[in-house]
């Protein structure tokens, strides 16, 4: 190990830990230049405080340089920002070492203090406002939870002006040269990081941003990747236009988006789909648009899956089952935020015909809005079938309009 303890700002140093031969992080993140998981230590005339630890494996680097700079009992306070095991790794060792330190964490984290440390372990909560003193600094707490777990907090280290993030504004990217004007180009890992980890929960990032709007800052220190000192309002800004519906909606001129996405073997589902299609882009206020699976990338996928505001899927039933790319786009909502798009499925069969029904009900897991039963045909659909398809797809888009039901089915 190197001997990396940076100076962040006056009383701000960093203590994590680098990754460099990561690929896949959280099992769902490709990281082409490795991660790094950041740590630091604020001291005060009174004392330090750490502000998180590292993966259990990177332990070792962790405590080294925690002892470069200051010793255990000098430790008042450990901040955890949240409880997952790649921030949370080291802390019961440190707790061991540093046993006179107050452990600091969200009240929401306290359910899940016991899951990942399997001992009692003293700690106290903080909330939006709560402030710790180390002498002639103080650190003040947001909340800032889904960012990216339920437990997740700030602080604001205020006589710096460093910001301490948490997963906000991270990036998986290992350049121990640290600081965004120092390290190599790495815009495209810290979007990747917005759109995967970020991006289901853009409502809980605006109301983070609206929190730190009330701070001037002059260094982020997230927990992955870049330390971002040059223009970190240049960054805030990304997030505020990520996270803002107005990107969206740009070709629809203010109506309501259908999509009908659909997979065929003998053009039976096919024939459905542009009916389908066909009915919902009779009602006013809503642009339908159909789309074949097996020419659709994962990220066009996510794209459409979350400008849309009612998705149909289309899938004829192979071996009892939907067929993968039916599936692979619902797992794409892993990436969104699902409750209140209106959902529906359908699909030709010429055996048994389960895959609408097994659609939909992983629609109904995934919380979306399911008023319409699922629509199934027997092989070539006749007129009077492909009548019924165009009803169905203007149902669908009718309630997609406010259109009112008696209950979900
Ligand atoms: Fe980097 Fe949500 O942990």
């Amino acid at each position: 190990m190197d001997n990396l303890t940076a100076q962040i700002s006056p009383s701000v140093h960093f203590i994590g830990a680098f990754d460099p031969k990561i690929r896949t992080f959280d099992i769902i993140m490709k990281t082409a230049n490795g991660s790094s998981y950041n740590s630091y230590i604020v001291r005060g005339s009174e004392g330090v405080a750490i502000m998180d630890t590292v993966k259990k494996e990177f332990s070792n680097d962790f405590f080294s340089r925690l002892e470069s700079l200051c010793s255990y009992d000098e430790i008042k306070y450990i901040v955890l920002h949240h409880l997952e095991p790649d921030h949370s790794g080291a802390l019961e060792e440190l707790m061991n070492r540093a046993p006179r330190a107050k452990l600091i964490i969200s009240g929401r984290a306290v359910i899940m203090l016991k899951g990942i440390i399997k001992t009692d372990i003293p700690f106290e909560t903080a909330n939006t406002g709560k402030k710790i003193s180390l002498g002639d600094k103080t650190i003040e707490f947001l909340s800032t939870p889904f960012l990216h777990w339920p437990d997740t907090m700030s602080s604001y280290l205020h006589e710096d002006k460093v910001l301490f993030s948490g997963d906000v504004f991270g990036s998986h990217y290992y350049d121990e040269r640290l600081f965004d004007d120092e390290v190599g180009d790495f815009s495209y890992a810290f979007k990747y990081y917005y759109e995967h980890i970020m991006r289901p929960f853009k409502k809980y990032v605006l109301e983070a941003l609206n929190l730190y709007s009330r701070f001037e800052i002059k260094t982020i220190a997230p927990l992955h990747g870049p330390i971002l000192r040059t223009n970190p309002q240049f960054y805030i800004n990304k997030y505020q236009e990520w996270s803002s519906d107005a990107r969206f909606r740009k070709n629809t001129f203010g109506n309501k988006m259908l999509s009908v996405f659909y997979m065929s073997s003998y053009d039976n589902t096919h024939k459905m789909a542009e009916v389908i299609m066909e009915g919902a882009d009779t009602i006013d206020g809503i642009v339908a648009s159909m789309y074949d699976l097996a020419s659709l990338d994962e990220r066009n996928m996510i794209d459409l899956l979350e400008e849309s505001d009612a998705i149909i899927i289309g899938s004829p039933t192979i071996n009892g089952d939907a067929v993968k790319p039916a599936w692979d786009l619902l797992s794409c909502m892993a990436f969104l935020e699902s409750q209140g798009k209106v959902g529906a499925s359908f699909g030709s069969y010429g055996w048994t015909g389960e895959a609408p029904e097994m659609l939909h009900d992983r629609m109904r897991w995934l919380k979306f809005r399911l008023p319409v039963k699922p629509i199934k045909i027997k092989l070539i659909p006749t007129e009077e079938e492909l009548n019924e398809c165009f009803v169905f797809g203007k149902e669908v888009a009718e309630i997609t309009m406010g259109k009112m039901v008696e209950m979900e089915i």
